[in-house]
This record gives structure tokens, C-alpha cells and sequence, in this order.
């Protein structure tokens, strides 16, 4: 796909991107550098944006859908301001992580990977925080919360926006 045919929205995302792609262009591997970078930009790596770099690099968009998706660091839905792990870890599904996971699901209307209407909060599910102790657990941002019941998950998704939104 050339950028006759591509057609390139004119902002400052995309010049930061092509900047980038200009200066990394004929280091060795660019792709990962490049899709990083890109992510970095837009907080996620939408289809025109993998578009673009398949464009600018000349790389088959087969390839670069290849990467992304084989990388698990690599988004292509938005994100929340704040992400929620929960912990699927052995300890932690011992001890009914699953439960949690699936009230807070339900509590923010999403599905595990999904982000609130308000993008407040994206959830997602994480293997072992170190924290097995503590299971179940779950880690909002960089923050551990454990020992975990269904109803004490909700209250502290609640009261984390509360004290953001004060
Ligand atoms: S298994 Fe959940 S913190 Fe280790």
C-alpha cells in the first residue's frame, strides 16, 4: 500500500510517528521499535494505525498483524485511564479469583479486556503478582489489593474513582 492510496491524517500523532519511523527506519528490526513507539503515540495500535506503519515501513499489514497480535504488550482497543489486573495465578484461582473477576465484570458492564463506556477503567486478567499470600488479589495501576471477596473488589473499584473523581 503506497501513501497515494493511504490517505494520512494530518495531526501531530502522525507526523510524531513518521518522525520516528524516518529516523529508525534502516536500524536492523525496526517493526517492534516502530509499534512501540506508535502505541506510545495513540495508547493503542488501531487498524489505520497498523495501516500506516505497514505503509511506511513497506511491511506486508499480514506481518504487522502477526506482531501485534502475537505480542501480548501490544493493544489494539483503547484503554482505560486505569487498568485493573486481576490475578488468575494458581493461588489466587484457588482462593476464587474467578468469582472476583466475574463480579467486576459485571459491576463495570465490561468483558475481561473490555474498557468503561466513561474509559475510566479498562480490566484485564494477569498470572501471579507475587503477592499468593494475599489471594486473592488484584492490582489497579501499581497498586496490590488482596484478600479479596467479590463485594470488597467492587467497593474498591468504587472507592478508587471516589477518591479520584474528589
Ligand atoms: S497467584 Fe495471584 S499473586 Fe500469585
Amino acid at each position: 500500500m503506497d501513501n497515494a492510496r493511504f490517505h494520512i491524517p494530518d495531526n501531530e500523532e502522525y507526523r510524531a510517528l513518521k518522525k520516528f519511523i524516518e529516523e529508525h527506519r534502516n536500524t536492523p528490526g525496526p517493526l517492534i521499535q516502530v509499534l512501540h513507539k506508535a502505541q506510545s503515540i495513540f495508547g493503542y495500535l488501531p487498524p489505520e494505525v497498523q495501516k500506516f506503519v505497514s505503509s511506511e515501513l513497506n511491511v506486508p499489514l499480514s506481518e504487522i498483524y502477526g506482531v501485534v497480535t502475537f505480542y501480548n504488550f501490544f493493544r489494539t482497543e483503547p484503554i482505560g485511564k486505569h487498568v485493573i489486573n486481576v490475578c488468575t495465578g494458581t493461588a489466587c484461582h484457588v482462593k476464587g479469583s474467578k468469582v472476583v473477576l466475574e463480579a467486576l465484570c459485571k459491576e463495570l458492564g465490561v468483558e475481561v479486556g473490555g474498557t468503561t463506556e466513561d474509559k475510566f477503567y479498562t480490566i484485564s486478567t494477569a498470572r501471579c503478582f507475587g503477592a499468593c499470600g494475599l489471594a486473592p488479589v488484584m492490582v489497579i495501576d501499581e497498586e496490590v489489593f488482596g484478600r479479596l471477596s467479590p463485594q470488597k473488589a467492587i467497593n474498591i473499584i468504587k472507592d478508587f474513582k471516589k477518591a479520584e473523581e474528589n
